[in-house]
């Protein structure tokens, strides 16, 4: 008679057979997937901690020297895309490979949108009214200081889909709506035309000196919300230079921008996060040194918030669901209101 010997299973604990149906099941996991960042140089360090978690999660950590070369890709890719656009974002796809339990693949893209092409994807996926129901009070008011609605030329730079050009034009302004991006154009002329609003737009860039606008020298230059494009003191210095060849001789120029409260002075982080966020910040000093040589005097400084909420119609504050927080500067500080760093102000120039 033959023998067996049976063979007895060593003794394994509970956790040391489940720790090994884990590795086999990371072996047959598969994911893809991506995760994009707003590009912001100071930030590095912190998406590559992002994506180490986020691969360690999967099973997949960062290898030796992984971390570094991931650094380099990204700070390449976001220095890249930050110094082309506002618009500014790096883009990490990654797909785990077939067959291992411990790698992934992964590729990383800046991306890096005009304001044209921001403003075309925007309009596709909010709901109208896109930058409030009704004209910006501080607009509307100034504008009536200045005499009779129809011996008064208006410049709406930045116009949008007309939230300020058609109120004052439809008050029997003489208005000229210049706005850059084709899309809000269009939509301010169908506007136009559907109101019987007298206004004529232009398709073009306000720092563009060889486009033609429809008059010489404006009573009154206004850049509303125009800022959230801005990028540092170079593009202040443009506005109110700009500002000082369009208004007339003792007429008035209006915008408004981001200022820090005195005492805050923003580090590389806030100040990069700023312009991705749309709010760049500015102090004080910038406006000063950005007037340098220019005829134009500071006539008044106002928080644009407490303006238009003191005096919008009942059903127009807040303008938009973001308004306030936007205003507040806690698109880039998330803090309480009562702690708010920095604020949009509407600024009021007037013309030597
Ligand atoms: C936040 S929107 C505000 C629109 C409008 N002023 C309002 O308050 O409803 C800013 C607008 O400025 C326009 N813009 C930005 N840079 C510009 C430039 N260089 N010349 C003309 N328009 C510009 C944008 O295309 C956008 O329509």
């Amino acid at each position: 008679m033959r023998s067996f010997v049976k063979k007895k299973a060593p003794k394994v604990s509970a956790k040391a057979r489940r720790d090994a149906v884990l590795r086999r099941i990371t072996w047959r996991t598969k994911s893809t997937g991506n995760i994009t960042f707003p590009a912001i140089p100071g930030l590095v360090d912190h998406y590559v901690e992002v994506l180490e978690n986020l691969f360690a999660a999967m099973g997949r950590p960062f290898g030796k020297g992984a971390a570094a070369s991931c650094r380099a890709m990204l700070a390449e890719k976001i220095e890249w895309a930050f110094e082309r656009s506002h618009n500014a974002s790096v883009s990490v796809d990654w797909k785990t490979d077939q067959g291992s339990a411990t790698s992934l693949t992964y590729t990383v893209m800046g991306l890096a949108k005009t304001i044209e092409e921001a403003y075309a994807e925007w309009v596709k996926l909010r709901t109208p009214p896109l930058f409030g129901k009704h004209a910006d009070a501080r607009v509307m008011d100034l504008a009536a200081t200045l005499g009779p609605p129809g011996e008064v030329t208006v410049l709406d730079a930045g116009a949008g889909d007309g939230r300020n050009s058609l109120p004052l034009a439809r008050a029997g302004y003489v208005v000229d709506a210049l706005e850059l991006a084709p899309v809000l154009v269009e939509k301010l002329e169908a506007a136009a035309r559907e109101t019987g609003a007298d206004v004529r737009s232009v398709c073009g860039s306000f720092y563009d000196r060889g486009l033609t606008l429809p008059r010489e020298r404006y009573h009154l230059v206004v850049l509303a919300e125009v800022c959230s494009h801005w990028r540092g003191p170079r593009d202040l210095r443009n506005t109110l230079l700009r500002l000082s060849e369009l208004v007339e001789p003792g007429g008035l120029g209006l915008f408004n921008v981001f200022l820090a409260h005195p005492g805050f002075k923003p580090n590389a982080v806030e100040r990069d996060f700023s312009q991705i966020a749309w709010c760049p910040i500015y102090s004080r000093q910038d406006v000063a040194e950005a007037c340098e040589g220019l005829p134009l005097s500071l006539i008044a400084d106002e928080s644009a918030a407490d303006y238009e909420k003191a005096h919008a119609p009942k059903d127009g504050w807040p303008p938009t669901g973001w308004y306030v927080r936007w205003t507040s500067g806690s698109e880039v500080l998330d803090l309480p209101a009562d702690q708010s760093q920095f604020e949009l102000r509407w600024l009021t120039f007037r013309r030597a």
